[in-house]
Order: C-alpha cells, then structure tokens, then sequence
C-alpha cells in the first residue's frame, strides 16, 4: 500500500492543476481537506467539490470539464477502470472489483484488508500525503477523525490496522492521543444526562432513552448533575466519578444479562486532538466528526472543510450552528422512523420515510434505528427515503455477527441496484444505493434473493 501510495505521490508531483471530488461524509471532508492541505503545501493549484455519490450527472461534467488531473478521494474506487479520458488517482475504501487494480488506485481492498475498519478515505488520503513529505504526518488527527466518522473502531472499540499505524503517527508527532475511556458519545460537550439518554451502543438497560431515569442513576451514585449554573460533562469528572459511573452501567448490564461481551463495549479507545480545545466540539475525534456532518450533509462543505483547515472564526460558528440543525434532525428522524414501524421480511427488515427524513441522513438514522432496543439484530435493516430528483435513497446496515455469517451488503445492495438501473456500493457492514422510484418492493426482492446466498446458516 504504500508503494502505490508513493506511486500516486508521483503522479501528483508531476501535475500543475489538479480537482479534487469527495464525499458529503465526516471521511469524505477530512480526506478532501487532507488533499487540499497537502496540494497547498506543494504549491498548487486546485478545486475541490463534494458530492452524494458518483453517478452519470457527475461523470458527464467532468468529463466535459476536462481537468488535468482528476482526485477522487473516498470515493471512486467503482469506476477505477471506466472512464480513461479522466486522468484520476483514487484514494478511498469501498468495497471494488478485485480486476479493478491499476497503479493510479490506493483501496485497502486491493491489498487484502478490509477498508470498513482498517483504513478509511482519510486515512487512504492521508498515506498519499505522507508519502509527498513526511512533514504532512501532522494531518494524521484529520485522517482520524475521518476513520471515526465512518465507525471504522466500531468492531473492536478501537481502530485497528493501518487506521493504528496513522494513530501512532498522530501521537509521535503530538497531534493525538488515544485514551481508554468509557465510549459513549458527547463526552466532551453534552450534560451528563444527556450522554446516558442517548447511549446506545451499548445499551444501558431502563436507562438509555428515559431521562429521569439518566438523572436518577447519576443521584443514586451522588455524583452532582451541575456546577454553579453549568451542566457538568464526562470530561468534568474526577477519576472517582467516572469509574462510579462505568462500574455501574457495567453492573446494570451483568445483571440484566447483557453478558460479558455487550458489557466490554462500555469501555474503548478514545482519540483526542491535542491541538484542540477540551471541552469543544473538536477536542474528540467521535464529536468532531459529527460536527462536520452536520456541515457537507446540509449541502455546506465549505463550513466543514475550512474548520478541517484550520479556521477557529467566523466557519466554525457557523458549523456550530449547523450542528443544531443537525442534533434535532437526528432526533426527529429517529422518531419518525420509530413511527413509521419497521416491516419485517425473510432475509432483510425495513422502513420506508418518504420526504419525512433527508437523503443524507437516512444512512445516520437507519443505523441508529438498528441500535433501538426492540429492532431485530438478527436481519439487515434497510431504509428508504425520497430524494430531491424524485429518485429513492436506500441504506442498509447490519451487526458484525451476520457479517461473520458471509453477509455482505455492498455485493448485495451494488447487484440489486444494477438490475433497476440504479447505483450501489459501500461496505460488507453498510451500504447504501439509489434506485428509481416505485422499484422498491422489486429491490427488495432482489436484495433479499442475494442475501439468502450469502448467509451461512
Ligand atoms: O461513505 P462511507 O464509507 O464513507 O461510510 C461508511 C459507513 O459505514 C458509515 O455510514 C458508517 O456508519 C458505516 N459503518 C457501520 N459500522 C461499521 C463500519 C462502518 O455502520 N462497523
Ligand atoms: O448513504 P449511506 O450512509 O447509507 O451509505 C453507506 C455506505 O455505502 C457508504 O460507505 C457510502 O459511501 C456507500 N454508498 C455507495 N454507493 C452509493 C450509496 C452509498 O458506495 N450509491
Ligand atoms: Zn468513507
């Protein structure tokens, strides 16, 4: 990987002009902030937009566009071997065609790892950076942030694999740290209560989701709710406190029989950004990442990828906006989803939510939806919404155990797609495609014929 690493190094090297095309996702603006950095650092010119998804409309104007040199930053990897009249390197992580190989395409898949939690768009982004100068190592908390976004220390509550190597780069050269710590979300910038309402991987059983029961549990352990007129955080704790508090959620779930290995999930590894503020929005590698979902997601990359760069003014208060926006979005779409009622089929459960949640939060919400306590874990679970053009917006996620069984959503989701003329693509774990309205009973159809292939019983 690193040898084709430098071999894009290279290629970059010899370009004057060069347009960089990402993704709306937390990864796709660290890595596109990753490429822009490292082009400026060489001096030169570039462009950069962020887009949904890699479909006609956005092949046709860049085929009219004519660039230079195109950087598909994670994203891309589907159309590697298409399109040779744009002159592309391609740094990303889904899932592709192992005939896809070509000296201009960096993919963890292309070197038998897995690109859902061994390396991220960022981080494929990241080891092309590195390998122009060694002094752009300082971009690993980015390539990081990126990582998280995508869940990639979901599996195993901490990174692993190359995503490591990039840590130990960020720790060596004084950008991270990597803490073990409870893995809860908000640790930073959400009151107590609020962290345990809205935990959910895992669960704590009659407590997540009730928040008098949240203020309940913390009186019970006497750990103050507030201090003077502020709300205290997890990182306001003293040591005592928060081994209080996890012993607790550790013991709740023993004695509901959770068992062991739900109850480990409590604890993971955090990633801290040395040069940030603690108690900001960016000091975390989980809330940073939201915090620029709330951005691209909106259709405001710009706000997310100039926070990315460095800007601490006037787009950093506006991405603070953004993510209230974003926070009541999420909560509303979860309970729209919660009402829609989830319909259960042979191989696969879904919900439809019309215009009721946006297309690029459907994916957020469907995975939320999959951690609720009463939503079967023993099958994939698919949502669908309206897009602006009418089309609809399919995501699907899935646990790991039905991973371990052979599942894998992208093969299925990406053949599924294809039949209705429509795009998929993605990760064995998550995928997501878009497909013509009114094909969504025959999509289904077709995603649960694939499935019942893959899945060893
Ligand atoms: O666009 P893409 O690669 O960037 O996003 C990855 C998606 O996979 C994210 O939406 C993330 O939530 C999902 N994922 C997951 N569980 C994992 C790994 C990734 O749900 N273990
Ligand atoms: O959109 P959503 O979050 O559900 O996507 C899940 C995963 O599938 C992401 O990694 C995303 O990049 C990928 N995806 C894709 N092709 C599509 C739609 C989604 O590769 N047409
Ligand atoms: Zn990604």
């Amino acid at each position: 990987m690193l040898q084709r690493a430098s071999e894009l190094a290279d290629i970059i090297k010899k370009s004057t002009k060069i347009h960089i095309v990402t993704h709306i996702d937390a990864d796709g603006i660290t890595a596109g902030a990753i490429a822009s950095e490292t082009l400026r650092r060489l001096g030169k010119e570039f462009t950069i937009e962020c887009i949904k998804q890699l479909d006609e409309v956005i092949i046709n104007k860049l085929l009219t566009e004519q660039h230079e040199l195109v950087w598909f930053t994670d994203l891309g990897s589907g159309i590697s071997t298409q399109y040779p009249e744009i002159r592309k390197i391609i740094t990303d992580h889904h899932e592709c065609p192992a005939d896809s190989d070509a000296s201009f395409h960096l993919n963890p898949h292309l070197f038998g790892r897995d690109g859902s939690y061994e390396l991220s768009g960022a981080g494929a982004t990241y080891l092309v950076s590195i390998a122009i100068s060694q002094k752009n190592k300082d971009l690993a908390g980015l390539a990081i942030v990126g990582a998280i976004g995508d869940l990639q220390d979901r599996r195993f509550c901490e990174l692993r694999g190359m995503n490591a190597e990039i840590v130990k780069d960020g720790v060596d050269v004084g950008v991270l740290q990597a803490v073990k710590d409870i893995r809860y979300f908000g640790k930073e910038t959400r009151p107590l209560a609020k962290l345990l309402q809205y935990a959910s991987d895992p669960l704590i059983p009659g407590v997540s989701g009730r928040e008098d029961a949240c203020v309940a549990f913390l009186q019970e352990l006497k750990i103050p709710l507030k201090e003077g007129d502020s709300w205290r955080t997890w990182v306001d704790l003293c040591k005592e406190e928060k081994r209080k508090i996890i012993s607790g959620i550790i013991q709740m779930l023993l004695s509901k029989g959770f068992g062991y290995q739900a109850a480990a999930r409590v604890l993971g590894e955090s990633y801290l950004l040395n040069k940030e503020e603690e108690g900001t929005e960016l000091h975390e590698a989980k809330e940073y990442a939201t915090l620029l979902n709330s951005t691209a997601r909106y259709g405001e990359y710009e706000v997310g990828l100039q926070v990315c760069l460095g800007d601490r003014g006037k787009w950093l208060k506006e991405a603070l906006n953004l993510l209230s926006g974003h926070r009541h979005n999420l909560v509303e779409g979860l309970q729209f989803a919660k009402e829609e009622k989830i319909q259960k089929r042979t191989y696969l459960q879904f919900f439809h939510a019309g215009d009721g949640i946006r297309d690029t939060i459907i994916g957020i919400v469907t995975n939320m939806m999959l951690n609720t306590e009463d939503v079967d874990k023993e099958l994939p679970l698919i949502g669908f919404a309206l897009t602006e053009n009418g089309d609809v917006k399919v995501s699907a996620r899935a646990a790991q155990s039905l991973v371990d069984r052979g599942l894998d959503l992208a093969v299925a989701l990406t053949r599924a797609a294809k039949e209705l003329n429509g795009i998929g693509g993605g990760h064995n774990i998550a995928a997501g495609a878009t497909i013509p309205k009114g094909k969504e009973e025959e999509f289904l159809q077709l995603v649960e014929r694939e499935i019942k292939l893959q899945i060893i019983p």
